[in-house]
């Protein structure tokens, strides 16, 4: 058993819907006690250090903030050598830049040396899961689970299925997609705490045939995970109108092949019509809120607000979208959560940004009952945040008037330097001033 000890923060349920004061738990000074892999206590010090068995090590952090680890809803590993390539909107990024790199991941020791340096840098930015896109070689799969099996990370990820309109060598067939894909959902679906999503790129990326492998594959296998992009782009949404002319929508386009429901989750949905909205809160269907993305590629502003409106919300979790994105640390993310919301001009409480990292994340990959929150039951996946982590941030620290402003502050001013510690599963696998001494 290992017990942290320092402020904690946390969520109960839904600050959007319930409102921040009824599911925001901030603990002054708490204690977090981990074995077996799991949260085993989580209280007031004083409540809990009394119940810990003698001798249980007491990890102290001061100036700190204790919160579940960072669950990153929508990523892609294979781009992280790309990252910042860009200047260019969607559809000429991914030509120009994302298929050659993406051409790669046949090799699986390619794969695997970029799967490691992806999981080391999520881990120092105190990701603990995430929803990962591979390509579409078995390989790319095969090595990035390989690598998080070893730290038994809890991490949902698939094969991309592409048929169509990209290079070659970055194309499946509708078949061979089909077979490639239930033969890794056999090896890695539920090994661990690994899990599997099908993966079909987007609606340019695959015919309808490729589609409705894809659908087949859900109904087959009824717990594993969709993952896909949607209403992205304004050229995007053009073209699918184009390539899918039956469909009432883009994102009708996947719910033909029965590709929406509580366990699909798609990225972006910055251009989604009121109507969408509806079909996306009738099918309990998910989205991944991917602002430093959204910016980067001049996608558009994601109306969070519009997304979470009460009586027809849609769950949604926050995303970084490497390599479209521009950073892995989720308080850059946060940051640019709210800045998008303030152009928007709908403001996102600095709460309510770490809820969508947290819990909100773990809710829209439907893993909220096991991770995203700090509980007694829960895996045991946290994150330490130093609050003073630059000279300025401890500066600025000492005028905060309430856990709000300090979030805000961390959000605007912190990045990876933020990250004290990374626990995966009870033990410690970042410690920042270790890495740094070494
Ligand atoms: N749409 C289809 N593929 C991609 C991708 O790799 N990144 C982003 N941001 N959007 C996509
Ligand atoms: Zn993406």
């Amino acid at each position: 058993m290992l017990a942290l000890r320092g402020a904690a923060l946390s969520f109960t349920g839904d600050p959007f819907d319930a409102g921040i004061e009824a599911t925001r738990e901030h603990i002054a000074d708490a204690v977090v006690a981990m074995d077996g892999g799991r949260i085993v206590a989580f209280g007031a010090a004083t409540a809990v250090l009394p119940t810990l068995p003698p001798g249980t090590p007491v990890a102290r952090y001061d100036d700190a903030l204790i919160s579940a680890g960072f669950v990153d809803a929508h990523v892609h590993y294979p781009q992280l050598p790309i990252i910042g390539a860009g200047g260019k909107a969607l559809l000429d990024w991914l030509a120009d830049h994302v298929f050659a790199e993406e051409a790669r991941y046949a090799d699986f020791e390619h794969a695997r040396a970029v799967a490691r340096t992806y999981l080391r840098e999520s881990l120092r930015n105190g990701i603990t899961t995430a929803s990962v896109f591979c390509t579409v070689h078995p390989a790319s799969v095969d090595a990035l689970f390989t690598e998080a099996a070893k730290l038994d990370l809890r991490l949902v990820a698939g094969k991309v299925l592409m048929d169509c309109n990209a290079p070659p060598a970055v194309l499946d067939t509708a078949q061979r997609g089909y077979d490639e894909s239930k033969a890794l959902i056999g090896r890695w679906h539920g090994r661990g705490r690994l899990r599997y999503a099908v993966t079909p790129r987007f609606a340019v990326t695959s015919t309808p045939a490729q589609l409705d492998a894809a659908g087949t594959l859900v109904r087959e296998h009824d717990d594993v995970h969709v993952q896909s992009h949607v209403s992205e782009n304004a050229a995007e949404v053009a073209l699918v109108t184009t390539l899918h002319p039956k469909a009432a929508s883009y994102l009708d386009v996947y719910a033909r092949h029965g590709l929406v429901g509580p366990r699909a989750i798609y990225g972006h949905g910055v251009h989604l019509t009121a109507a969408d909205f509806s079909v996306l809160h009738e099918t309990d269907t998910a989205l991944a809120h991917c602002p430093t993305s959204n910016n980067f590629l001049g996608s558009g502003l994601f109306r969070l607000a519009e997304a979470t409106r009460r009586g027809r919300a849609v769950r949604v979790g926050l995303a970084t979208d490497v390599g479209g994105g521009t950073s892995l640390s989720i308080l850059r993310t946060m940051q640019a959560a709210s800045e998008v919301a303030q152009l928007g001009g709908e403001p996102l409480a600095p709460s309510c940004a770490l809820y969508l990292a947290t819990r909100g994340a773990a809710r829209a990959l439907g893993l909220d009952d096991r991770i995203g929150s700090l509980a007694v039951g829960m895996e045991a996946d946290v994150v330490v945040l130093d609050l003073a982590s630059t000279p300025l941030l401890a500066m600025r620290m000492r005028h905060v008037r309430d856990i709000d402003e300090a979030l805000a502050v961390q959000m605007a001013l912190g990045d990876d330097r933020a990250i004290r510690a990374t626990y995966v599963a009870g033990r410690c696998v970042h410690d920042r001033d270790a890495a740094a001494s070494q």
